[in-house]
């Protein structure tokens, strides 16, 4: 018996400014299932991040994206989110004067929906929120001052990964796309980065870690690797692949790509 894939992009045609970027992308990806996207700069690897989260200046041109079976095409960002998704992008890098603790508040109750009227409120409760801010920032060895501390006000590098890391443990997504562009992450948010995600994923969260580092993944286990060049996914294939690209560059594929199309 078959399941339905948690995620699957069909025939993704989009792009910005009437100009074609992903050109037919085909991506599954099954409950339990980490999977790395690589590729060469402006290949389309953030295209695809921002149209999966709902990004108002991209466009679609063809194609679809699935979650759980449902076209999130059609779906707005916030209802992407309420499905289950996590889409870092819809969330403000800095926003003045509100704490870290008041924002992920406001997150975890926009996922879990509105009040629906009739007292069957699904707003988390106060003792609960800081309940499971102190569990899941205990998880993830982040000391609690930081609760405190007003969202990405002064935040370095580090600690803005460190914020999006707890965001996520927060909201509890069944599936996660992270766009790891950062060229600046340091020892230190790569171990952030890494032991968070390993941690999440134990807790059962799938998802599609964009990176060009071959060093994430020697602390990241992805299942499957891909490289996206020109808009398409010209090779898929397990870790051994990362190392290879590593080795190699990404000047074979072209030649590869190429001689496909
Ligand atoms: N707002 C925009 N207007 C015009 N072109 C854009 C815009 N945003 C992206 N592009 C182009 O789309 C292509 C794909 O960009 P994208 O950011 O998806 O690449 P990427 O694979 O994430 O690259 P990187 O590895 O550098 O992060 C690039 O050629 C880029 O210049
Ligand atoms: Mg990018």
């Amino acid at each position: 018996m078959s399941e339905t894939p948690l995620f699957q992009v069909e025939n993704l045609h989009a792009g910005i400014e009437g100009e074609e970027i992903l050109k037919g992308v085909n991506l599954t990806i099954n409950r339990g299932e980490i999977h790395a996207l690589m590729g060469p700069n402006g290949s389309g690897k953030s295209t695809l991040a921002y149209i999966v989260a709902g990004h108002p200046n991209y466009e679609v041109f063809e194609g679809r994206v699935l979650f759980k079976g449902e076209n999130v095409l059609e779906l707005g960002a916030e209802e992407r989110a309420q499905l289950g998704m996590f889409l870092a992008f819809q969330y403000p890098t800095t926003i003045p004067g509100v704490s870290m603790a008041n924002f992920l508040r406001l997150a975890v109750n926009s996922v879990r929906g509105e009040d629906d009227g009739e007292g069957g409120k699904k707003r988390i409760a106060p003792r609960e929120f800081r309940r499971m801010l102190r569990e899941k920032m205990k998880m993830l060895n982040i000391d609690e001052s930081f609760a405190t501390r007003y969202l990405n006000e002064g935040f370095s590098g580090g600690e803005k990964k460190r914020a999006e890391i707890l965001q996520m443990a927060m909201l509890e997504p069944e599936f996660a796309i992270m766009d790891e562009t950062d060229s600046g992450l340091d020892i230190d948010a790569l171990h952030t980065v890494s032991e968070g995600v390993n941690k999440l994923y134990d807790n059962n969260m799938s998802m599609l870690l964009i990176t060009h580092y071959q060093r994430l993944l020697n602390h990241i286990k992805p299942q499957f690797v891909h490289v996206l060049m020109d808009g398409r996914i010209v090779r898929s294939g397990g870790p051994e692949l990362a190392e290879e690209l590593e080795a190699k560059g990404y000047d074979w594929l072209k030649e590869v790509a190429g001689a496909a199309s």
